[in-house]
């Protein structure tokens, strides 16, 4: 049987890494077989590509270059890993994917969204989440919440001033409302527990 293949996105702070965890843990309490992975990365080949995207200078890459390391990221990391684990039968849940390159390099950095889902068609053959929960949050508390995670300014990404992170939350509002089916708001104000509680409520009808 095919496994299941999630996604959690967000801007910086929303608490994405402990709630991929947490919801490891509790899809491994029910007995299925649950692996985390994350992007840029999850892959030997694309961890590689994410040491070139993570250092150095906010302008070392410009947004077209960005956007082809991570589709190329992305494409390796399907390629041998997701894919594979699916086929496995294996629910796969990953710290960002597809809609962080539509929402940071598309919507904040100026590529057009049909243009980054055709490197992604050319690269993991269009390979989509069954599900994506974007976790929101007012993006001054996310702020906040990774400057005291890892001090200001700590990544290319993370340097970047609050027009363009509100580009991005603004862009996972959009893909939310423009695929219903696929992705969906989770309120991230809340506590880490209640957050993973409204995961679960979600992925109900697949648990039974
Ligand atoms: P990471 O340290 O994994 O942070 P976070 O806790 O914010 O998830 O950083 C990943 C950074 O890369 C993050 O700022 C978002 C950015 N990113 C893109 O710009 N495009 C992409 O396709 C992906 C996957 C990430």
């Amino acid at each position: 049987m095919r496994g299941r293949f999630l996604s959690l996105e967000g801007g910086e702070g929303a608490g994405k890494s402990t709630q991929v965890r947490a919801l490891a843990a509790a899809l491994q309490a029910r007995g299925l077989t649950a692996r985390i992975t994350r992007e840029p990365g999850g892959s030997e080949g694309a961890e590689a590509i994410r040491v070139l995207l993570m250092q150095g200078d906010a302008g070392r890459w410009s947004a077209r270059s960005e956007a082809l390391l991570f589709a190329a990221a992305r494409a390796d990391h399907v390629e041998k890993v997701i894919g594979p684990a699916i086929e496995r039968g294996e629910w796969v849940i990953c710290d960002r994917y597809l809609d962080s390159s539509r929402a940071y390099q598309g919507a904040a950095g100026g590529i057009a969204d049909a243009d980054v889902r055709a490197l992604h068609a050319f690269g993991s053959a269009g390979l989509l989440p069954d599900r994506t929960y974007v976790l929101t949050l007012p993006s001054e508390v996310g702020a906040q919440r990774t400057i005291a995670r890892d001090g200001v300014g700590a990544d290319r990404f993370a340097a970047r001033d609050a027009a363009f992170h509100d580009a991005v939350a603004a862009a996972f509002d959009r893909i939310a409302a423009d695929e219903p089916a696929r992705v969906r708001r989770i309120d991230a104000t809340r506590t880490p527990d209640d957050v993973t509680a409204a995961i679960l409520a979600d992925l109900a009808p697949w648990l039974a």
